[in-house]
């Protein structure tokens, strides 16, 4: 099985109350979702997105090949929906591309001057991506990226400058048009959060290497198992369970992996979760940790602190690398008991005695597992926590699909800003 859940202990360190209700409403929320019936059900294009044909996306896998064949940078500039999809994606399948920047996820002077710094040695694409084209941060980064690449590329710019963006109108719609960069559309019944199949997510991770044909079979894999109207589908018991533990007082989930090339999995995860449930004064609170390392930061937190949490754990089952500790002979740290074993069996170990641990402490736990890291597995992934938060959502008579809250620091920054 490529994606596996596993909910058994799930209330084994806690007598939860309502269950038979929760069940009942999340299968309920689970047709609204399925039958388009549900609140923000104009945004819910995502759906159908793991059944697109790879045909109807040559334009898209060719210049992802221009660009990754060119050997030149991508600058991928974008915030929230318009580049954790990208940056979950390839930093956890393809580690050791290093063409690959990001920008306009910040307002950082230290970081956009290093960037500018690195491209002026060097040749490189922009992929600039906003559904709304007028978001402060890439649209910063890019007026300077722009500037950069028209010193450079002068009238060859528009060749190096491509766009991801609505598909009829913004700022960013009619700068491309002027300018006669490529453009790839954002359909306008998908949000940036559930934008990775778009060209939002998909144009860089093509140009990164990635496998068309593997990530649509895992997107697909992903849909067959979470709109199966069967209440042991993933994604249902994923929601299921978060409503129970959310109605038993347990307020923040920890998304913890073994895995530090995962990481930003979970940076992808809480902006998908935290922006889709976090409304109407409702929602868990999504939280990430990376173990082992965190074990020795927020380890002690987890076993003995505030009983408000529960640990949902992503594991790789099957590593394509691995070592083997070898034997010291003068075995001062006293480790030699390990010699012969391999580092993904003592991780696994860590993962095994942490899950006791965590349990044995009051926290309840489920785990999702990958069979390996590659692209069916972790687009089935993706696309069950998708649906698992849709579903999720809809059982907190929330809308899953708009983000009110994020406008709020942004009237107050513009009001700073225009004195
Ligand atoms: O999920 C979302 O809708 C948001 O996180 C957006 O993706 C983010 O705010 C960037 O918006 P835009 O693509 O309009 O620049």
């Amino acid at each position: 099985m490529p994606v596996r859940y596993d909910d058994e202990k799930l209330c084994h360190s806690f007598e939860p109350i309502h269950v038979e209700d929760v069940e009942d409403r999340t299968h309920e929320s689970l047709h609204l979702l399925l039958d388009r019936e549900g609140p923000g059900n104009e945004f819910l294009g995502w759906m159908d997105l793991p059944n697109q044909k790879p045909d109807d996306l040559k334009e898209l896998v060719d210049t992802a090949e221009e660009i990754k064949n060119s050997g030149d940078l991508l600058v991928c500039v974008g915030i929230g929906g318009s580049y954790l999809g990208a940056k979950a994606v390839i930093s956890s399948l393809f580690p050791h591309n290093d063409r690959i920047r990001y920008a306009g996820h910040h307002l950082s002077p230290l970081e956009l001057s290093r960037l500018l710094q690195e491209l002026r040695n060097k040749d490189f694409y922009i992929n600039v991506i906003s559904k709304s084209g007028t978001t402060t941060e890439p649209g910063i980064a890019f007026r300077f990226l722009k500037q950069l690449a028209e010193e450079k590329y002068g009238s060859e710019v528009s060749k190096r400058i491509i766009a991801t963006t609505d598909a009829s109108k913004g700022a960013l719609r009619k700068l491309g048009e002027q300018e006669g960069y490529r453009t790839f559309d954002i359909p306008d019944n998908v949000g940036g959060r559930f934008s990775v199949l778009t060209p939002v997510g998909l144009l860089p991770i093509l140009a990164a290497g990635g496998d068309l044909k593997a990530i649509l079979k895992g997107a697909q894999a992903g849909y067959r198992e979470a709109t199966r109207d069967d209440r042991k589908n993933m994604a249902f018991r994923y929601a299921r369970n978060r409503k129970i533990l959310w109605k038993n007082g347990k307020a923040i989930e920890i998304l913890a992996s073994f895995e530090p090339q995962i990481h930003y999995v979970a940076e992808w995860w809480k902006q998908l979760f935290g922006e889709s449930e976090g409304k109407d004064g409702k929602g868990i609170y999504p939280a990430s940790a990376d173990f082992s390392t965190d074990l020795h930061s927020l380890g002690q937190w987890i076993q003995d602190g505030t009983r408000n949490i529960f640990e949902t754990f992503l594991i790789i089952d099957h590593y394509s690398e691995d070592l083997t500790v070898l034997k010291d002979p003068r075995d001062l740290d006293g480790l030699n008991y390990l010699t012969g074993k391999t580092l993904s069996d003592i991780n696994r170990k860590a993962y095994e005695g942490t899950r006791q641990a965590h349990e044995d402490g009051g926290v309840p736990i489920s785990a999702f597992y990958l069979d390996h890291l590659n692209e069916e597995n972790l687009f089935e992934l993706l696309v069950i926590f998708e649906f698992a938060i849709a579903i999720y959502g809809y059982t907190l008579g929330v809308n899953p699909f708009d983000q009110p809250g994020v406008e709020a620091y942004k009237k107050n920054m513009f009001k700073l800003l225009k004195g």
